[in-house]
């Protein structure tokens, strides 16, 4: 069955980013001129999907805003005849069906992609972190969605972490299939050292097939005292296996300073309109770091 189903989990409290997210969702925090999500739901209509369930909590309707028309604002831009900025603004509004839930207890991942259950049905659907944006040059999401259709099992995008952040992220038992793809047959949230099983982690992607939504029914509080998608994933790999794929791509983390301003710097130097004059700004104020 082919995949046209994503959700995007944008429903957590930012912590690490406050206190820019105390009442700013951090998936709208913008990379030079676009919000992250944005850039998110860009990459889901370039892979192939047409329906998105963004999950949200309270605060987070400026997330609903940015993909609705905004007649105000649309007749100011036609009057001044900004017509590309008008294009462009209008053309969010049309990316692809774009629908809203909101997740009423910050109770973790898992519990989040739990409320997709009736919007997800019996199908296939991606999960697409609402922190991690990633460039490919072929979109991340459709690269997973290849190898799904290829396996017909849940495939999850990964990458190998630093040695000394692999207890923040999940661990993943991998077997090499070929190239850049590997057989999953188990995997653990937040490893303490002992329990570590390689330095391939869940990056902000995964295909996920249906029957994730009753194990998630029975998954209890994990590390942190969270429903976290890594045990739901860990019985579907256990029992069926998953394929991980060393994707293709650069992920910028917007969960957390560092990847926020890494992310700022790199898109603005490739930016059409800012990039040649922020690349001379750069070498600027670098001559005397
Ligand atoms: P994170 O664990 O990175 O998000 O979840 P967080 O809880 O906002 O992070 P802290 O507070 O800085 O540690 C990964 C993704 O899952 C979503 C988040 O919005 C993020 O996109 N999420 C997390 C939910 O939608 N609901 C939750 O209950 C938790």
């Amino acid at each position: 069955m082919k995949v046209r189903k994503a959700v995007i989990p944008a429903a957590g409290l930012g912590t690490r980013v406050l206190p820019a997210t105390k009442s700013m969702p951090k998936e709208m925090l913008t990379i030079v001129d676009k919000p992250a999500i944005q850039y998110i739901v860009e990459e889901a209509v370039e892979s192939g999907i047409t329906d998105i369930l963004i999950i949200t909590n309270r605060g987070k309707g400026i997330i609903e805003d940015h993909f609705d028309r905004s007649p105000e604002l649309e007749s100011r831009l036609l009057e001044s005849n900004k017509n590309n900025v008008y294009k462009d603004i209008v053309d969010i509004s049309k990316l692809a069906n774009i629908y809203f839930l909101r997740q009423k207890e910050t109770k973790g991942l898992g519990h989040a992609v739990n409320c997709a259950r009736s919007f997800i049905g019996n199908e296939p659907f991606a999960v697409m972190y609402g922190d991690d944006v990633i460039f490919g040059r072929e979109p991340v999401c459709a690269q997973l969605i290849k190898v799904y259709e290829e396996f017909g099992l849940g495939v999850l995008g990964v990458k190998e972490v630093p040695e000394k952040d692999i207890s923040k992220y999940g661990s993943l038992k991998v077997e090499h299939i070929r190239e850049n793809l590997f057989k999953c047959t188990d995997m653990i949230e937040k490893p303490t050292p002992d329990k570590v099983m390689s330095l391939y982690s869940i990056l902000g992607r995964c295909i996920l097939t249906p029957e994730i939504f009753d194990i998630l029914d029975k998954t209890q509080p994990g590390a942190g005292g969270e429903i976290q998608l890594t045990d739901a994933m860990k019985i579907l790999a256990v029992s069926n296996g998953m394929i991980a794929v060393d994707f293709e791509g650069k992920r910028y983390d917007m969960g957390n300073k560092l990847g926020i301003m890494k992310a700022a710097v790199e898109v603005a130097m490739q930016h059409d309109e800012i990039g040649e004059s922020f690349k001379e700004y750069l070498k600027e104020i670098t001559k005397n770091i």
